[in-house]
């Protein structure tokens, strides 16, 4: 395991650029392979994730190559339909890739999928659309094993709105035969840009933004280059960095629209911004005003992926702020790291308050998830002092650079392995040399 070593008190200053989101990259990697032929994926993060994505259809025969950020997937000669539960288990969006099996072979075979330990995140509703549209499944060892000669596009209306579902809907619904129609779907902009995918495919889909999906299964495909869009998680956690230090950050190609929700809570706190030709200028001088409840929310609301990075964001506001976690049941083990750190919070159930402001203090903290961890990196920004954060390969999974671009806008961030020697993260040369071996996290 690794860890980086951050010193407090630096005010960040500066622009950074948005990478790729993690989000819309996994389902549409997962999309890529319905298709006999060549995807390139433009703006692709280099993040862990997609780097086991990219392993797990490697190991279904796929060809895959990069160029600078343009993924390059080859999918022509995928021979087979079987995924190791070690595989799976890395990651949660290993799921999607049952869908999208489904409507190539007819057949998958997998492990359950793992993620972050953020609750039970059962697949209940993935399994049961599926079965719906003609899969037959069975349970052997733990494994799943999937057939479906023929899928058939359904209605289904969602009791409940699941990204995960409706992306595994869309991607079954590619190869079923007639439409499929859903209703109350998910709307993130993730789900947009996976139906944006397959209608540039030359799938005949149409999403309305609102929670209706219509899907036209059997359709011609082509080869297809598409463009990731612009991370907004990565987006607000660099806007949350610059909002703990009350620093001046511009984010350059943001994804400006899908941030709403997030930006009227900065205005509240005291935070100002620009938007001009595409970038976001923020200034968080003013940034001080506790937020009485905030509510986390299925798109368009407030993002539960933002929540622990909003907590941290909390302990430097004055008076009690309040966040209630609707989505996921265990996501607020950040507080139990933030506590060490001299925050005042206290939770009952799915609500927590924050007593602000706090003077948090370095010290040895442990990432127990994606946003978790970075979480924590901006709490270790604003604290007094050196934080040690164990576990940091979490916060690798989704964020590419974020060490560096932090450093870049004035932070003081630096990793270390266990069995190697320190090393500096200076921004620049440091890029560079990530570009070139084509790992992240790998400093
Ligand atoms: C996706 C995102 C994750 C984000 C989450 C909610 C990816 C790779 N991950 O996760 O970052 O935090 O959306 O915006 O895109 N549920 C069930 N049964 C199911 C499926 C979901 O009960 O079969 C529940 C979950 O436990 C959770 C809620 O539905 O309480 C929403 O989960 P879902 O939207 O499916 O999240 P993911 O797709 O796993």
């Amino acid at each position: 395991m690794s860890r980086i070593r951050i010193q407090g008190g630096a005010c960040l200053q500066g622009e950074t650029v948005i990478q790729g989101s993690k989000n819309a990259a996994l389902p549409i990697m997962a999309a890529a392979v319905i298709h006999k032929g060549c995807t390139v994926l433009h703006r692709c993060p280099k993040i862990a994730d997609v780097f086991v994505m990219e392993g797990i259809l490697k190991k279904l025969g796929a060809q895959t190559s990069w160029e600078g950020h343009s993924l390059i997937l080859d999918c022509r000669n995928i021979h087979s339909f079987c995924i190791s539960s070690c595989e799976t288990e890395k990651m949660r969006a290993s799921i999607l890739l049952a869908g999208s099996l489904l409507t190539r072979e007819k057949r998958a075979a997998m492990g359950y999928p793992g993620g972050c330990v953020i609750g039970s995140r059962p697949i209940d509703v993935h399994l049961e659309i599926l079965s719906r549209m003609g899969v037959c499944r069975r349970e052997n060892d733990g494994r799943l094993m999937m057939t479906a000669d023929c899928l058939h596009g359904i209605r289904y209306r969602f009791e409940r709105r699941s990204v995960g579902a409706t992306e595994n809907a869309v991607l079954a619904a590619v190869g079923a035969k007639g439409w499929t129609v859903l209703e109350n779907a998910a709307c993130e902009p993730e789900v947009i840009a996976l139906c944006g995918f397959l209608r540039k495919m030359g799938v005949k889909i149409c999403a309305d933004g609102r929670g209706m999906i219509c899907i036209m299964g059997g359709c011609e495909l082509s080869d297809t280059e598409y463009v990731i869009p612009p991370d907004r998680i990565a987006a607000g956690t660099l806007l949350m960095a610059g909002a703990a230090v009350r620093g001046q950050v511009t984010l350059c190609e943001a994804p400006l629209g899908q941030l709403d929700s997030l930006l009227a809570l900065y205005q509240k706190m005291g935070g100002q911004y620009l938007v001009s030709g595409g970038t976001l200028k923020t200034d968080s001088r003013g940034v001080q005003w506790a937020l009485p409840l905030t509510e986390t929310a299925s798109y368009p609301g407030f993002p539960t992926d933002m929540q622990p990075l909003l907590m941290a964001v909390c302990c430097t506001l004055q008076g009690e702020s309040m966040i209630r976690e609707t989505i996921f049941e265990n996501r607020f083990r950040t507080a139990l790291e933030l506590r060490k750190m001299g925050a005042r919070i206290r939770i009952d159930r799915h609500n927590a308050w924050i007593e602000g402001p706090s003077v948090l203090k370095g010290c040895r903290v442990e990432a127990s998830d994606l946003r978790a961890g970075a979480a924590l990196v901006i709490a270790a920004l604003c604290a007094e002092g050196e934080t040690i954060i164990d576990s940091c390969e979490y916060i690798e999974r989704g964020y590419e650079n974020l060490y560096e671009n932090i450093n870049l806008l004035g932070g003081r961030i630096r990793r270390e392995n266990d069995d190697v020697d320190e090393t500096e993260i200076t921004g620049k040369s440091e890029k560079n040399k990530t570009e070139v071996t084509g790992k992240s996290g790998n400093f």
